[in-house]
């Protein structure tokens, strides 16, 4: 068995990144320039957010951090979202996830110039993925793709099962495995109703889990050699921890883990990938490389 490393992984892109931004600026190119909206205080959403400034921090990026509280009007957030397609210094920039229930999500999406939805979440990005077209891919699925790519783990003609059907990760990971030029493997996506989802696992040459479920991937639904990706990161109480809580993977790893060719621990296997994954959009905004 071995251990894909994402925290090593993507302290090494974030190097390769801030290489290639001290190259830029000193050609006299831009800086980039990644800004985020905060809303209200979720514990997680601020510790992505703080982990997203100083990942800009260590690419060279500038970043701007806009907080609102909890009561800030629909209104106010468009405006908001408006100004920032409008500024010119702004590469790129996300709104953190989830919002108020009194703001419509999708709205607030949508809004967003899609040359500068470094989350790759808006209806163009999401499309242009779909059929293979260059666009900003959402952080977490590229995050995977890459921690593939960088262990040479053959996926070309696999059997391939995603747990979990978001719009975040199951949906694009699903896509992406399944386009020749990304995954080229078949295909089968499972969820909460799926009747025959531990057959599908056991069959399967790689198992994707993010279903959201503290320790739902089970040894006896894993085939012996497989390859387990735990996108999963629900906090679980612990009381031995300064926090009060510890992150749980989806996939109970002590026991899936002796059969597995490769896997990802949780915490510093996907994680980490996916904050690098959004420093690799911001500096593909900033270059514009796929929409000028
Ligand atoms: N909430 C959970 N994941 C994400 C993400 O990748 N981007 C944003 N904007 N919000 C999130």
């Amino acid at each position: 068995m071995q251990l894909i490393d994402g925290k090593a992984t993507a302290a090494k892109i974030k190097e390769e990144i801030a290489a290639e931004v001290k190259d830029i600026m000193a050609k006299g190119g831009k800086q980039p320039h990644l800004a985020a909206i905060l809303v209200g205080h979720d514990g997680g959403s601020e510790t992505y957010v703080k982990n997203k400034v100083l990942a800009c921090e260590a690419c060279g990026f500038k970043s701007s951090l806009i907080r609102f509280e909890e009561n800030v009007s629909e209104e106010e957030l468009l405006d908001t979202v408006k100004k920032l397609n409008d500024d010119a210094d702004v590469d790129g920039f996300i709104v953190q996830l989830p919002l108020p229930k009194h703001i419509d999500e999708q709205k607030v999406i949508e809004a967003i110039d899609y040359r500068k939805d470094v989350d790759g979440f808006h209806p163009v990005n999401v499309g242009r993925m779909a059929i293979g077209l260059p666009c900003f891919i959402s952080a977490t699925p590229l995050g995977i793709l890459t921690l593939l790519q960088r262990y040479n783990i053959e996926t070309s003609g696999k059997k391939c099962v995603v747990l979990g059907r978001s719009n975040i990760v199951g949906k694009p990971m699903a896509q992406l495995m399944m386009q020749k030029q990304y995954g080229d493997s078949t295909v089968t996506v499972c969820h909460s109703h799926s009747k025959t989802l531990k057959e599908e696992c056991r069959e399967a040459d790689i198992i994707i889990a993010a279903i959201g479920r503290p320790d739902f991937v089970t040894a006896d639904m894993v085939k012996e050699g497989a390859v387990v990706i735990d996108v999963g990161t629900t906090r679980v109480p612990d009381a031995t921890r300064k926090s009060g809580f510890r992150l749980n993977g989806d996939v109970k790893f002590d026991e899936v883990s002796p059969k597995c060719s490769f896997i990802t621990p949780v915490p510093g296997g996907v994680g980490p990938m996916t904050i690098c994954s959004l420093m690799k959009n911001t500096l593909a905004a900033g270059k514009k490389e796929y929409y000028k």
